[in-house]
């Protein structure tokens, strides 16, 4: 499942590179991406699309580093983006706003007007109300804006209920019944050009009957649409493919990709898919330090130096990582004995069931629970799967500079963000002076 972190000579490693080294190198916390990883995964989409128009659209709140925006674009990428920033992040990473597509509910005007400055593909847009304010914008910019409507289609995607988004009582798109006449309604305001249909019912899904059940419904509206006179140059399938993270079984890339074409069922319109977690989950891992090791009464902890600041899946949705010693058992250097210590021999390390939690003053700060870890104070300890929706969803909380992010290629290991420095945290605030 992490193909790209293995152990070599007992040694956890992303590619060719010691996680005990980078460690060293760069301190932890610390997030470390597989270039390979990013790469592979990117290019099976690719395979799979082969003979279809199809265009992948990273998205970029998974993660939003500029090193792995950069590494996509260079591979052909395109961008879901959610927000002014993420588009200013995709220009400064080279992307180019050609291929660049905007959803989200909430959009201000200044973001449409820079999304329409800089030449966007497509406006995913979320409602009526959103339609009639990106045409007055266009308007006054004397620009046309290129539109889809993102369809809720009502299909339960089977997934956690925070990242479900594709059920009748979720804020986003607009509603099924709805589109028909919203579409007709954007077709008569003069300053959008109707391109696509888009729809996204939410986040690490690990079957594909939801997505087929998904394309089927929007199909069946292009069907109903075209009876109209309304035709599409693309359909925006969204993203959500789940990764591995403990026993679940997602479809692969390939199947993934094969099941969407086959709901086309011949059907020619370029396809759009804005995968995240997928590209990026299992490419990095987050590398933290054993601080202390705590017996209580009932349980054991190991402290770490990463928390939920760092990473707040755990603590926001129970979500599971896998957490793996740098070191293994194997070859754990014991103390060296001598009779005197009275430690005698070769120490086998004991097992123990552990918490491993972060030094945050919430007893919802936890990585895992029940962990059984064989691990002393200062041993290094990997969270897999956090490359997605780890270092974006981080925060300052206590005070807590962010994490270094360090990326591997082969045997080179480099810094693509520098730890963060207290005195940044403090820029822009002020005394308050009467
Ligand atoms: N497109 C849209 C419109 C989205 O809202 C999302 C994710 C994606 C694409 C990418 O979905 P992915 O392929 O990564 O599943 N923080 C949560 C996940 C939130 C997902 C939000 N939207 C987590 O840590 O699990």
């Amino acid at each position: 499942m992490f193909d790209y972190f293995s152990y070599q000579n007992n040694q956890l490693c992303a590619e060719q590179v010691s996680l005990a080294d980078i460690a060293q190198r760069f301190g932890t916390p610390c997030y470390v991406y597989s270039h390979a990883a990013l790469t592979d995964g990117y290019r099976q989409f690719e395979a799979a699309f082969v003979g279809h128009e199809h265009l992948i659209c990273y998205a970029v709140k998974a993660n939003p580093n500029l090193a792995i925006l950069h590494l996509l674009a260079r591979l052909g990428a395109g961008f879901d983006i959610v927000s002014g920033g993420e588009l200013q992040r995709v220009l400064a990473a080279g992307g180019g706003a050609g291929k660049v597509v905007f959803s989200g509910v909430g959009k201000t005007v200044a973001e449409m007007r820079m999304a329409l400055d800089a030449g966007i593909l497509c406006f995913n847009v979320e409602s009526e109300a959103e339609l009639v304010r990106l045409n007055e914008v266009a308007g006054q910019m004397g620009k046309i804006a290129p539109v889809s409507l993102r369809v809720n289609p009502d299909v339960d995607a089977k997934t956690h209920p925070y990242i479900s988004t594709g059920l009748k009582q979720n804020k986003f798109g607009v509603a099924y019944t709805e589109a028909l006449t919203l579409y007709c309604r954007a077709g008569d305001l003069q300053h959008l050009r109707v391109t696509g249909m888009d729809c996204h019912i939410g986040s690490q899904l690990t079957e594909t009957s939801p997505f087929i059940a998904a394309a089927e419904k929007v199909l069946t509206l292009v069907d109903a649409l075209a009876n109209e006179g309304i035709r599409f140059e693309h359909l925006d399938l969204g993203g959500g493919l789940g990764i591995r993270y403990s026993d679940e079984t997602p479809p692969s890339i390939a199947d993934y990709v094969a099941a969407l074409l086959g709901a086309l069922q011949g059907r020619s319109e370029k396809i759009i898919v804005e995968p995240g977690r997928v590209l990026v989950g299992n490419a990095g891992v987050l590398l933290t330090r054993v601080e202390y090791l705590k017996h209580g009464e009932e349980k054991n902890f190991a402290i770490v130096d990463a928390a939920m600041n760092d990473l707040m899946r755990p603590a926001l949705y129970d979500a599971y990582h896998h957490i793996q010693p740098v070191q293994s058992k194997q070859d754990t250097p014991s103390p060296q004995s001598s009779p005197a210590s009275g430690r005698g021999g070769e120490r086998e390390r004991q097992s123990l069931i552990y918490e491993v939690v972060g030094p945050v003053c919430e007893t919802g700060d936890f990585l895992g629970h029940a962990r059984e870890l064989a691990i002393e104070q200062g041993d290094l300890l990997a969270v897999m799967s956090a490359g997605a929706y780890g270092m974006s969803m981080s925060s300052n909380y206590n005070t807590r500079p962010r994490a270094a992010e360090v990326m591997v290629s082969g045997t080179v290991a480099q810094l693509i963000r520098e730890r963060e420095t207290v005195q940044q945290l403090f820029v822009g605030e002020k005394t308050f002076l009467l």
